[in-house]
């Protein structure tokens, strides 16, 4: 088996904008954020994001938000760039986004996931987190249904 690649995970800065584009631009085309919320979201109080580095790279981000006194939160998204799946970077991340959520006093945390991703379902479920609804036709227009999930942990 070929060893995984030294990796490094750190919060993100604004500074990682550019290479957090490229990434988000890559893994969803025509579903991208904007520069402008994805700017928005790393200078909000109510999140936390982290980036994997893989030397000078950035190959992986994820994005929590959990406003301090909710309770609750929700994964905003994750990405692994396509050459370092399946190498255990997106369970790191989850690992972190969990833990910066357990910090925040987050008791559940929500998210949702295509109907036509078994894969990142699968990730979530290894994580504890479990289906609690459907909402048809919920992404356009590719008219894909998005299920929601739930993860419970203690605060
Ligand atoms: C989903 C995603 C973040 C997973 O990242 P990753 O680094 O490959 O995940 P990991 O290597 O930590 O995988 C952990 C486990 O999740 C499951 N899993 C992850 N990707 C999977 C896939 N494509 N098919 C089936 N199971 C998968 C497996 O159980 C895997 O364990 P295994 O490799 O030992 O079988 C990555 O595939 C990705 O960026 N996809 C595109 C963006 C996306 O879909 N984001 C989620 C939007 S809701």
């Amino acid at each position: 088996m070929a060893a995984a690649p030294a990796i490094r995970v750190r919060d993100a800065e604004l500074a990682d904008l550019d290479a957090i584009m490229a990434l988000e631009i890559a893994t969803f085309p025509g579903d991208a954020w904007s520069r402008d919320l994805m700017a928005a979201e790393l200078a909000s109080p109510h999140t936390v994001y982290v980036v994997v580095e893989s030397g000078d790279e950035i190959v992986a981000y994820a994005g929590l938000s959990a406003p301090a006194g909710a309770g609750q939160g929700d994964i905003q998204t994750i990405a692994v760039d396509p050459t370092h799946r399946r190498l255990g970077i997106g369970t790191v991340l989850m690992r972190e986004l969990l833990g910066a959520a357990r910090a925040r006093g987050a008791s559940e945390v929500f998210l949702e996931v295509r109907a036509d991703n078994p894969g990142a379902e699968e990730l979530y479920r290894r994580h504890g987190f479990a289906r609690v609804g459907v909402r048809p036709h919920y992404y356009q227009p590719d008219d894909v249904d998005a299920i929601v999930m739930r993860w419970e942990g203690a605060a």
